[in-house]
């Protein structure tokens, strides 16, 4: 029985190791765990040195402490690897990892079954272990730490998406790979014939009910979340409880992969949190998430790596041999991976194309990290696996795990630069200075503010904006001395005024006046105007300005659910976040020109600075377009949602005043907590109003004047007729050359009939589609909606009893049908084709 108070010294030396190798690996610049896993092999390895060097010989001390440790590889299992995953889950940013989704589910899915098959295979015919074992060990050393790259990626400004992808493949790779080693650990256990088609398939199965398992139950977590109240605690406990909850039920209950539901959970709260917990407590469970992992990743590091000498104590030439066979075999798989599968998503332009240089980084990066070690660790204790076997995985595993950290972490740096990735090329080089540039003049001014304000003498300002004066003049030489072509220099101020959105964006989020959800797609849609602008300057600034205002995926979901299965309520939720996003946009757009005559000028010129101003007034314009379509039919929302608005950056204005009066002491305490707990308890809590769509069939006809005529039976009657239908802008109501089968009445909004020699647009109280119904022949035109609408639709048949009902009303759509149709014929005069009914 182990002292508690010696497990308790231990875990202390292990937590200060931990806790100081963090900032010395910083320092070194090496991966974190590179350092760890030295630490933990020296003090494994400490008595043999001590005998080989001729020092007292004593057992492995070390070795013993931890192995005597009440750590098994079940601990590790169940209690460190869902809070790893449920982490990595949690700290995605899901929207913009949605815009990948194919190239990172088929590259991890895939990449995973082709590298498990490739080491595999290689190691099968040289080790004289089974086959099921050998793929074993290729599912334990699939699993890739992205850290130590990405850090580095994002260090050298490599392409964000480019960071994504490798960030996502990662991810969803570590789940695949476990999802994979629990299958084929099940089939050794139950010593079945190991069979292909079978193990794939239950991995499919255990990798798909996990996810759809994890993503139901982190959606219904978030229905527990208002009960906390708001209370960060308990929220982060929820989280927690949901981590561990998960993975039980789907490994013992529903017999799927455990840890993919776990990422599945994490991924749903990650996705719909934000917008449902609020943004001080998000930060605070984001933060103790990082926390938790760290703790986790770095204690099952050194455990494990203190291990190593003793599972790498007796190898022989023959396991050293397997070990150099599994590392070719794996670093092929990757290099197949990225160089064979690759091109065919590039083709398909469903990602990015990713440069040679960039995939020898991917492929040297692939380091194997804690997730390694954990399945390794399982496999030495699984009794089912026999002593050698155990021993086979456990060595080859950990000795590859070493491989990549002392050789491929070490010199991952030196390996990028080699490839030529860490020089910036002029263009990246001027753009550095250029935003530096920005951000000196921005300090220059206010020093020259403050001592304005303090009436500091000119000498002082003078001898502290000194330097930073001399570094934007000899920025301005370098950049002269470069001569970038016009379009090049355009490219480079778009990206500082997509950068100074991102700031923007990032104040209204400070400043809690947009809701997190907003403010998420925001800065989304600003890191998109970043990268357009860096990869096809002017070009891409403005296709991702565009693509910014066109229907986000949720909405034409929402859209088809209201279309085809009637479902109202989540598309005027949809419309509500438009207003919301359109309101902030414009404000945002209103800033950058602000933003573009004051700095921008000073540091680009004011040559281009008039063509940024351009730029950014056409996506103005086009701002305020998409609002003001928004606001012509829907006024009193938008209304309400401008006023919602004030009143909220009001209330941060006197939530600030109290906090300052508070600090300086003029308010005590209690009057302060009185006031605090007025905003934040109701006004604060303002909820948004709800969208109505108004698709209300009586109030639209009210709407018709054609409807005037008829008395209020009548009214009734053709009520029951008819159908409301609410429609996007620049969506087909009418295909020319279709067949008529009913008459649209438009109740609010215009559209436009596009004939063949010209367009005519129609406005409230106008209807069309007759006259395909009284000719009997196909429809004359398109009909395409120009704004919101707000249509009535009445069937072909129901047209018929109401024209034959109401005779006023047959006479003037015949009328206007006659009209129409002698219209669109010119003066060549036919004899009219419309039928009278
Ligand atoms: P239909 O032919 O059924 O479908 C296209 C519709 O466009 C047509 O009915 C009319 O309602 C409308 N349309 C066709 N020509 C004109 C026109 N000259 N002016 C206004 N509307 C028209």
């Amino acid at each position: 029985m182990l002292d508690i108070a010696f497990v308790l010294i231990v875990i202390t030396a292990l937590l200060v190791v931990v806790g100081l190798c963090q900032p010395l690996a910083a320092y070194l610049k090496l991966p974190p765990p590179v350092l760890l896993g030295v630490v933990g092999v020296s003090l494994g390895g400490f008595p043999a040195i001590m005998s080989h060097v001729g020092g007292p010989t004593q057992t492995d001390v070390f070795a013993d402490i931890f192995t005597e440790l009440p750590v098994s590889s079940g601990i590790f299992i169940y209690v460190f690897l869902p809070l790893l995953v449920f982490e990595a889950g949690i700290a995605t940013d899901v929207r913009r990892m949605l815009e990948d989704a194919a190239p990172i589910l088929l590259l991890a899915v895939v990449a995973t079954l082709i590298t498990t098959a490739m080491i595999g295979l290689a190691l099968w015919p040289l080790s004289g272990v089974p086959l099921v074992i050998c793929l074993l060990l290729g599912a334990v050393v699939a699993t890739t730490d992205p850290a130590a790259i990405i850090a580095i990626f994002r260090d050298i400004g490599a392409p964000a998406r480019l960071t994504r992808l490798v960030e996502g493949e990662a991810l969803l790779n570590d789940a695949a790979a476990i999802a994979l080693f629990a299958v084929l650990l099940g089939m050794i256990v139950s010593a079945r014939e190991p069979d292909m088609g079978i193990g794939l398939s239950e991995f499919f199965v255990s990798f798909v009910g996990g996810g759809v398992l994890g993503m139901l139950a982190g959606r219904g977590l978030l229905w527990l979340i208002p009960w906390a109240r708001d209370d960060r605690l308990a929220e982060a406990t929820l989280t927690l409880a949901l981590a561990y909850g998960v993975f039980i039920a789907a490994e013992r209950l529903f017999h799927v992969s455990g840890i993919v539901a776990v990422l599945g959970a994490g991924l749903a709260i990650s996705a719909l949190g934000r917008s449902r917990i609020a943004p001080y407590n998000w930060s605070f469970l984001t933060d103790l998430w990082d926390q938790i992992a760290f703790w986790a990743r770095s204690l099952i590091f050194v455990l494990a790596s203190i291990l190593v000498p003793r599972l790498l104590g007796d190898v022989g030439s023959h396991e050293v041999f397997l070990l150099a066979m599994l590392i070719v075999a794996a670093f092929a798989a990757r290099i197949l991976v990225l160089f064979g599968l690759m091109p065919p998503l590039e083709f398909f332009r469903l990602t990015q194309p990713i440069s040679s240089a960039y995939k020898l980084a991917i492929t040297w990066g692939g380091l194997r990290g804690a997730l390694t070690l954990v399945l390794a660790l399982a496999a030495t204790e699984n009794t089912a696996l026999g002593p050698e076997v155990q021993r086979f995985i456990a060595a080859l595993a950990t000795g590859f795990v070493m491989f990549t950290l002392f050789v491929n972490g070490t010199t991952l740096r030196l390996v990028i630069a080699l490839l030529g990735l860490t020089r910036l090329s002029p263009r990246n080089q001027v753009l550095r200075d250029r935003v530096l540039a920005l951000a000196y003049a921005e300090v220059s001014d206010s020093v020259r503010h403050v001592a304005q304000y303090h009436a500091l003498p000119q000498t002082a300002v003078e001898h502290v904006i000194e330097p930073y004066q001399a570094w934007i003049a000899a920025a301005d030489a370098r950049d002269d001395a470069e001569r970038l072509p016009e379009r090049d220099r355009l490219a480079i101020a778009l990206v500082a005024l997509a950068n100074q959105e991102r700031v923007l964006v990032l104040e209204t989020r400070t400043g809690q006046i947009a809701a997190p959800a907003t403010v998420q797609v925001l800065l989304g849609i600003a890191d998109t105007l970043v990268e357009g602008a860096r990869a096809e300057g002017r070009l891409g600034y403005r296709r991702a300005a565009e693509t910014a205002l066109s229907f986000p995926v949720a909405f034409r979901v929402a859209y088809f659910l209201y279309r085809y299965f009637g479902v109202q309520g989540y598309l005027a939720e949809r419309l509500a976040d438009r207003v919301e996003l359109l309101l902030m946009m414009r404000l945002l757009v209103d800033r950058l020109l602000g933003f573009n005559d004051e700095r921008l000028t000073a540091v680009f010129g004011e040559r281009l600075a008039e063509l940024t101003r351009e730029i950014v007034e056409h996506r103005r314009e086009d701002v305020s377009g998409a609002f003001d379509a928004l606001r012509r039919q829907y006024p009193d929302y938008v209304a309400a949602l401008e006023v919602r608005f004030l009143r909220q950056s009001a209330l941060r204005q006197e939530m600030e005043r109290y906090q300052a009066l508070f600090e300086e002491g003029l308010i005590p305490q209690e009057l302060y907590d009185d006031l605090k707990r007025g905003i934040l308890g109701t006004r604060a809590a303002e909820p948004r109003p709800r969208f109505e769509i108004g698709l209300d069939t009586h109030r639209l006809i009210e709407r018709l004047d054609i409807l005037s005529g008829l008395n209020r039976g009548q009214l009734q009657r053709v009520a029951k007729l008819l159908r409301p239908r609410f429609t996007v802008p620049n969506e087909r109501i009418l295909r020319r050359g279709d067949r008529g089968d009913a008459v649209f009445f438009i109740a609010s909004g215009a559209v436009e009939v596009r004939l063949p020699a010209q367009r005519i647009r129609l406005g409230s109280g106008e209807f069309f589609g007759e006259m395909a119904l009284l000719s009997g022949r196909p429809r004359q035109a398109d009909v395409v909606a120009l704004t919101y609408c707000r249509l009535l639709v009445l069937r072909k048949a129901d047209f018929e009893r109401f024209l034959a009902a109401n005779p006023d009303a047959r006479t003037l759509i015949n009328q206007i049908a006659q009209a129409r149709l002698s219209m669109n014929q010119g003066d060549r005069d036919r004899t009219p084709e419309v039928a009278t009914l």
